[in-house]
Order: structure tokens, then sequence, then C-alpha cells
């Protein structure tokens, strides 16, 4: 196992009714920008449980953020906090909302653009304080310091990270789940369940917590994505893959581990250049990742094989086959699509995704080994 530092502040605050708790989490006395997306919180009762346990508090808000939050709409919530002296954030939605709410979070105390702490050209010192209300189980971005941000005028997607966008806290009702469209439930699987495959899908460095840790969330997201996709309102099946989903982007399986990311650098192109939904690109990319590296992946992909699937008659290259076949099979299962030519994406789109890799000039994977020619490779695998 590799040294490692782990660190996560993240109060999480989970179950039925606990959106009624924020009074007591929010600071007393904070003027809060109240961050949201596309209105769905309106409609299914969410909205009006956060204002009722808000009653009295100075509330300033900001609806609108889009699915792969756009910088074009978070300038505009900059702006708008910056006029109103904001110094509380909280986010109510998915990963979306939160992400461009960690944005809003570290590019209010400064004067830069936005889109430099994107590029790293500004390093994060200072952020105001954020917290969330989760409205769907999928990035994990309510536990981790990741936030992933698109620009429309360049059609780019980037990823920026820092401690000091963490949550305060989370709040976890596991009943948000109930008003899911099922595609997005669908996605929300799927994420979770490619998160964990990032941080296990790599090379052994015999750390059997972060391995059997991880194991364990995919068979229970695989046990319980058939039940959730036809109950979606049983709250205990809620529950199980909303901690789930947590679990599995909250820097714990990753501690101690190489990690690869490849299936997520190239879905955020997909998604950058066609608007597939992040998940999406996921059950597509993966696959692909898994059959092309599979040389460098070959100890993982067998115990991969073995421990999640039972996979364990055959040759290597025959259990291999297997594991990436299951794979691919659940995806499908849980209503994704997992081949470009599903969305009519071809080869002129690979040449692009492929000649910007080229122009970046870093590589993929836990080996740093995936060139923009076996990025060309994976893409090719999936038309
Ligand atoms: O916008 P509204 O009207 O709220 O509707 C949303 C949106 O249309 C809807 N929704 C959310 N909760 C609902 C609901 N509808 C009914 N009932 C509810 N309870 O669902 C749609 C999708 O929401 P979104 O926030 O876009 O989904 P998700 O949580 O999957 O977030 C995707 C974004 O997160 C990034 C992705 O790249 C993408 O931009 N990711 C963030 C990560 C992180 N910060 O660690 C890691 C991930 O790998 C991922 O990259
Ligand atoms: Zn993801």
């Amino acid at each position: 196992m590799y040294n490692f530092i782990f660190q996560n502040p993240v109060k999480i605050v989970f179950g039925k009714g606990q959106i009624a708790r924020l009074n007591q989490l929010v600071p007393p006395g904070a003027t809060i920008m109240l961050t949201y997306g596309g209105g769905s919180i309106k409609k299914n009762g969410i909205y009006d449980a956060v204002k009722q346990a808000l009653a009295g508090f100075n509330i300033i808000e900001f609806g609108g953020i889009e699915s792969n939050p756009k910088y074009e709409t978070l300038v505009k919530a900059i702006e708008l906090g910056k006029q109103k002296n904001v110094n509380f954030l909280l986010a109510v939605g998915g990963g979306s909302v939160l992400d461009g709410t960690k944005l809003i979070a570290a590019a209010l105390p400064i004067p830069n653009d936005p889109w430099d702490i994107i590029q790293n050209k500004v390093k994060v010192e200072i952020a105001i304080p954020l917290a969330v209300v989760t409205t769907i189980p999928a990035t994990g971005s309510e536990m981790n310091e990741r936030a992933v941000i698109s620009r429309l005028s360049t059609q780019e997607k980037y990823a920026f990270a820092s401690p000091l966008v963490m949550p305060q806290f989370a709040i976890l009702d596991p009943e948000v789940c109930y008003t899911l469209p099922k595609k997005q439930l669908a996605n929300g699987l799927v994420d979770s369940y490619i998160h964990v495959m990032e941080q296990y899908l790599t090379f052994p460095v015999d750390a059997m917590v972060q391995d059997k840790f991880s194991e364990s969330l995919l068979k229970i997201i695989i046990e319980i994505a058939p039940k959730i996709l036809d109950d979606q309102t049983n709250y205990d099946y809620c529950a199980n893959f909303m901690w789930t989903s947590t679990l599995a982007l909250n820097g714990l399986i990753g501690a101690g581990v190489p990690q690869d990311w490849a299936s997520h650098k190239i879905g955020h192109e997909l998604t950058a250049l066609h608007g597939l939904d992040h998940a999406q690109t996921l059950a597509i990319i993966l696959p692909g990742v898994m059959n092309i590296m599979r040389e460098s992946k070959r100890e993982k992909l067998e115990q991969y094989g073995r421990e999640v699937w039972n996979i364990t008659m055959g040759s290597v290259n025959e259990r291999i086959d297997k594991a990436i076949n299951k794979t691919e099979t659940f995806f499908q299962q849980t209503g994704l699509k997992t081949h470009l030519s599903d969305f009519n994406i071809g080869e002129d789109t690979i040449e692009k995704i492929a000649n910007r890799f080229e122009k970046r000039a870093f590589q993929l994977g836990e080996h740093q080994n995936i060139t923009p020619d076996l990025i060309r490779a994976i893409l090719k695998d999936r038309l």
C-alpha cells in the first residue's frame, strides 16, 4: 500500500426528514446564497422543506444551474454573490448544482476570472463556506473536494479540486430518490460504479482494505440496481444506494492506491462535444478501457472477475472477456447505452478527441501510458 494522508471533514447528516435540521446547521446570521438547478426541487417539495427549515434566515436565491454546470451561468451567480455580500452557500441539487456552487465558493472572495481557477492559474487559498442538500445519489461531490465545470463557448469540460470547497455538511435524505427520473437513477448507479472502478481497476499494491471495500461497493450496486429501478420508493433501497454512492468517491477507497480516471477524462470530452450525460459517457468508455488496457490491468481484471462476478473458469483472456461482458450488460440493464453509434457519434469525433489530448501533451491512466493513439483505439472499440 502507498503512503497516504486522509482527511475528510464533511459532516454527514443522513436520513428521512433531516432537511428540517438545516436551521441548526447553518451559521446564525449568515447571508446565504441558495443555489439550485432547473426547478425539480420546486416540484418535489425539497425547495419548500428547505425554505421552511430556514425561515427567518437571509436568503438570496440563484436557480437555473444546468446539468454539466456552465461557467457562463456561474459567473452570473458570482456577480450576484459579490453584490449581496454572501457569506454562506447552500447548494440544493445534484452533482451539477454542487460543483457549480464549489466554483462560486472559490471565486467569490477573489477578483480573478473564475476560469483561472479551473485552469489552475490561480490556487484556491480561500473560499466561502458551503453546504449541500443532495438530491441525487451519483457523483459523491457532497463528500469530496472536486468540481467539474463546462464552458459553452469553447466546448470544454474540466475539473478542479481543493479541500477548501469541501462542504461543511451534507444532508442526505434518501427520500429524494422517489422523484428521480429513471434515467437519472441509472446515471447515478453507473456513475457510482465507475467511481469505484477508477480507483480499483489498476494494479495490485496489496491494499486489502481498499480492494475488499471496493468489491463490496460494486456488489451492492449490482444487487440494488434492479431492485431500485423496479421500486424507487423503497426507503431501504434508496438509503443503501445513497450511502454507497457517497462512499464511492469520498477519498476512502482511493487512499493509498493507484488511480486511473481515463474513462472520466475521455468521457468529459464526449459531454463537452455532444452533450451526453456524464454517466452515459462512462458506460460507453469503460468497457473500451478494460479491453484495450487489458495487459496493463491484467491482475486487477482477473481479481475483479473473480471477486465481483464469480468468474473462475477459462483462460486469462476468456475470463477478462467475460468480466467486460458482464460489466457492459449490467450497464445496459440499467437502461444506459454502451456504444458511440447509439448516439450517431463516429470517426470524426474520435479524431477530434484524440487530437485534443495530443495538444494537451499528457497521458492518461494509472501508469500514464494511455497515449492519444490508445485513446483513439479505446474510442474505436466503442463504435
Ligand atoms: O436541474 P434540476 O431541475 O434539479 O433536475 C436535475 C437534472 O435534470 C434532476 N434531478 C436532480 N435531483 C432530482 C432530479 N429530478 C427529480 N428529483 C430529484 N430528486 O436530475 C438531473 C441531473 O442532475 P445533475 O446534478 O446534473 O446530475 P449528477 O448528480 O449526475 O451530476 C452530474 C455532474 O457532476 C459531475 C459530472 O461531470 C456532471 O457535470 N461530476 C462530479 C464529480 C465530483 N464533483 O466529484 C465526480 C463525477 O465523476 C462527475 O464528473
Ligand atoms: Zn463520475
